[in-house]
């Protein structure tokens, strides 16, 4: 079995964007691979340390997001990284060989910092350290586990180039050691935002999360986007300009789907109908993920947790030893 490695920032709970982006890849892969999930509280600190607070408690929500969407924690390995200080060392190793010029480069890591003035200045002079170095934390977030594949986003596939950078450097100084990891394009869909936004986000603050409560769910969705050229209730609109459709197009029934589509096109729903509709579909798809998500106690987190963090600590072990070897430090 291959090994598949990714990782998620314990930032916020898990919304559509990223159910419907990673989370049904994610549960088809952990059939056929071992597959390692880290929880990336270290990287999460680098633009969040001055909330040590938020980060603790998104290890656990994000652990049951996960598990509730049904990723089996007999098949995955759930993990959080500070618990493996394997990848601290590695992390230092690995600085050697990346010039700062380079990681200043990183497409994505230049879009977080202009995206993050307030700590970083306006020009990204107070940038620190440890953000500009993430990625150097990333590769060996991979390299530790062996990581063969590593499903992603298509925003993360420069830090993938960059640890591919990292192993291709190491091997051609201290010999062959590390597998160049590749990429898997994970985040096909992305799902757009109640406010008709490309991206649905925490920090746009229009995404549904699977941990929504009903009454949640209706406000939102009576305040989503329709079509703006319709006024009244039997004025036919255009569906593919309206969140309220493009929604009961991920969740519904395909001969729902078909109804609402042709409905609103000739001017027979109104929106409030449509709306109420997509309430009650929105909810038919959450109660199966939020059912099981009571399953997951805390006390039953923190062992699946535990065992995850236990197997991923022996197995990064071993790749250490591996680059220590490598690099003549295995006194
Ligand atoms: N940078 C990733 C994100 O922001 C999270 C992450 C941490 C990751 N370590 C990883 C992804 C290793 C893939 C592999 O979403």
């Amino acid at each position: 079995m291959k090994t598949i490695l990714t990782g998620l920032r314990p930032t916020g709970n898990l919304h559509l964007g990223h159910y419907f982006g990673a989370g049904i890849n994610y549960l088809k892969l952990q059939d056929d691979y071992d597959f390692y999930l880290e929880i990336a509280d270290v990287q999460a600190l680098t633009d969040n340390f001055t909330n040590p607070s938020k980060v603790r408690e998104n290890v656990f929500e994000i652990t049951k997001d996960l598990l509730a969407i049904g990723l089996n924690p007999d098949k995955v390995h759930f993990f959080i990284q500070s618990k493996i200080p394997q990848i601290a060392e590695l992390t230092v190793f690995y600085s050697n060989l990346v010039t700062v010029a380079r990681l200043q480069r990183n497409p994505t890591v230049k879009t977080e910092i202009s995206q993050k003035k307030e700590l970083f200045g306006n020009n990204g002079e107070s940038i620190t350290y440890g953000f500009l170095g993430y990625p150097v934390s990333q590769a060996a977030d991979i390299t530790a586990f062996d990581g063969e594949v590593v499903p992603v986003g298509d925003d993360q596939l420069p830090l993938l180039e960059q640890c591919r950078e990292i192993v291709r450097k190491f091997n051609s100084i201290y010999g062959q050691t590390l597998k160049e990891p590749e990429q898997v394009l994970s985040n096909t869909t992305r799902v757009k935002g109640l406010d008709g936004n490309e991206k649905m986000g925490k920090s746009l603050g229009n995404a549904i999360y699977l941990i929504d409560d009903k009454d949640t769910i209706s406000k939102k969705i009576m305040n989503a986007l329709t079509d703006t050229k319709k006024i009244k209730k039997d004025d036919p609109a255009n569906p593919d300009v309206c969140m309220v459709y493009y929604y009961h197009k991920l969740v519904n029934t395909k001969e729902n789907i078909e109804k609402v589509c042709s409905e609103c096109k000739k001017g027979a729903r109104g929106c409030v109908t449509c709306k109420k509709e997509l309430i009650e579909a929105m909810n038919k798809f959450l109660e199966p993920i939020q059912e099981r998500r009571k399953q997951f106690t805390d006390e039953k987190v923190k062992e699946i947790l535990e065992n995850g963090t236990n197997i991923a600590r022996a197995k990064s072990e071993e790749q250490l030893k591996k680059v220590k070897k490598a690099m003549k430090i295995d006194y």
